[in-house]
């Protein structure tokens, strides 16, 4: 479960200050798939990456089961995001020096991680489609490829929650099915709770809940 309450992050640009997020809180209960929609600029990422724990509110709260992220300290937090939290980034964020299977595996040597974390990382590539690109190396992807790849790592520890950024964003309809489909069935295997930004309306209206997002200001939260 997550709830955010009052969290606001500004940035000073030319000595003005913009409210990239403002005042926004909601909760997402454990296992519910929620959406944001909002025009470029409203500060759908900035959201993801404040209650993510990549960037730190001026103030108010993020509770991630239980835990008060931004009241630990750094080790603790990076800790606590690797062990229980996954981000499908909007840009690319591959290894371009690691190859696929390797990038998924990438996560796991930052923690113990229980079971075969090999095996369950080709489990995951076949998920998405890509089996004969385990050992390619980004640059040899297609951009949606590189993408679906990216998802497949989100999910090598098993996370609670999974914050994606758009992660549709560059796959054809036929992808984009298959990965929804793919979040639907972790979600309903394992409980993960996602919050999916996204501009695509058709990909938010299949959110069970969405919310969204104008000047920094959230709407529709409960
Ligand atoms: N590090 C930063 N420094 C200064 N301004 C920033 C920074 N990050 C974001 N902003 C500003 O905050 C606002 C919200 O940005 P954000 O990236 O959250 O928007 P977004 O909704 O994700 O947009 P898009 O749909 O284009 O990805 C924008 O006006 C942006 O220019
Ligand atoms: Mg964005």
């Amino acid at each position: 479960m997550i709830e955010v309450s009052d969290i606001v992050k500004s940035y000073s640009i030319g000595g003005q200050a913009l409210k990239a997020v403002d005042h926004a809180s909601f909760t997402v209960q454990q296992g519910e798939i929620i959406s944001v929609i909002g025009h470029s600029g409203s500060g759908k990422t900035t959201l993801l990456s404040l209650v993510g724990g990549l960037t730190k509110p001026d103030s108010g709260k993020v509770i991630v089961d239980g835990t008060d992220i931004w009241s630990l300290d750094d080790n603790s937090r990076s800790h606590f995001r690797n062990r229980n939290m996954s981000f499908i980034y909007q840009f690319s964020s591959l290894i371009p020096t690691l190859t696929s299977l390797e990038n998924i595996l990438l996560p796991t040597a930052f923690g113990d991680f229980p079971g075969d974390v090999r095996a369950y990382a080709e489990e995951l590539i076949e998920r998405v489609g890509l089996k004969e690109k385990t050992n390619a190396y980004p640059s040899h992807l297609s951009g949606g490829q590189q993408r679906r790849i990216a998802i497949a790592r989100a999910f090598i520890n098993r996370p609670s929650v999974v914050l994606a950024d758009e992660p549709t964003g560059d796959l054809d309809e036929e992808a984009e099915q298959d990965i929804i489909r793919l979040f639907s069935e972790m979600n309903s295997a394992l409980k993960t709770t996602f919050i999916i930004v996204t501009h695509n309306k058709e990909i938010a209206g299949q959110a069970a809940r969405q919310l969204s997002m104008s000047n920094g200001i959230l709407t529709g939260a409960a």
